[in-house]
């Protein structure tokens, strides 16, 4: 059993015990049989959990892919708060499903749980910096895209205005750059989880591949953290458009100083990668 970070609110354990009247098995047989990338049952276990305990009327998933996962987050939420009772907005950068072209991303939500369509509002075509001023504030977030660091921890700079304190963030695949297949790379949702400062929970398997952090300082006193690990070294570089995306982002909403030290970074960051390549 690994070691799961216990918070003074809730154990994993308990959230995964609650998951038991939220995902039934006519809800997990409507599952198509297409679907790949997706999180796993342990995942789907944790994170139906996670909702039913945080309760968000509004939610954020980052990286929809076949809609797998939004289909469960739709699930548990309309269990727990009833179907009028919240909102899910699904981002991803790719209209079509990444792994079988012939499907829509998120088309998993219209095949198997259609009577939750009203409840589910899907951003293609933009990374999360960008297409967060059209979802607005959130109660929770999935972040479950490019796990190439940095992306994780820009999907979460795009949340974190739109979030208040005492809220939770979910990240997938917080220990995948463990495995072997995986040489070391997919760092970004394991930086995210593991150089979190405040309270943290991982999932019971062994490893953990799903967790959740929750902001206990306002929102922007993350800044100085998420910058911190942003300086670790990148796995890919960003497009000059990606660039601006975030340090207007960061301009918009936390002002200049801020803005010129992400300015900073991304040059420092990104010039790193050029050299690599070139050397
Ligand atoms: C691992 S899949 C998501 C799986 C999904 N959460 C599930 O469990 O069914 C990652 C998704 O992130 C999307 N993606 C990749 N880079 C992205 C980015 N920078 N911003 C938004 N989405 C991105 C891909 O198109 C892909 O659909």
């Amino acid at each position: 059993m690994p070691q799961t970070v216990m918070t003074r609110l809730i154990s994993s354990e308990g959230l995964e015990a609650r998951s038991k009247d939220l995902i039934d098995p006519e809800f997990t047989a409507r599952r198509p049989d297409w679907i790949g990338g997706n999180i796993s049952d342990y995942d789907v276990s944790f994170l139906s959990g996670l909702v039913s305990f945080a309760r968000p009327k509004t939610s954020v998933e980052i990286g929809v892919a076949s809609g797998w996962s939004s289909a469960v987050l739709l699930h548990a939420l309309t269990k727990t708060l009833g179907k009028d009772g919240f909102n899910l907005h699904a981002i991803d950068l790719f209209e079509d499903f990444y792994l079988k072209p012939e499907y829509k991303t998120g088309q998993a939500v219209t095949e198997a749980v259609p009577q939750y369509l009203p409840n589910y509002k899907l951003h293609t075509g933009k990374i999360a910096l960008e297409a967060m001023k059209d979802v607005g504030r959130v109660e929770f977030a999935f972040i479950d895209a490019h796990h190439y660091h940095p992306w994780a921890a820009l999907d979460f700079l795009a949340v974190l205005p739109f979030m208040e304190k005492g809220r939770w963030v979910a990240f997938h695949d917080i220990n995948l750059c463990t495995f072997e297949r995986h040489k070391h790379t997919n760092r970004g949702p394991f930086y995210m989880f593991h150089m979190w400062q405040d309270t943290k929970l991982q999932s019971t398997q062994n490893p953990s591949m799903i967790g959740a952090v929750m902001l206990e300082r306002q929102p922007q006193q993350y800044l100085r953290d998420l910058l911190e690990i942003l300086h670790t070294p990148w796995e890919l570089s960003l497009s000059p458009e990606d660039i601006e995306s975030v340090v207007s982002f960061v301009g918009e909403h936390f002002g200049d100083a801020w803005k010129a030290k992400f300015a900073d970074l991304c040059e420092k960051r990104n010039n790193d990668i050029h050299l690599a390549k070139a050397s």
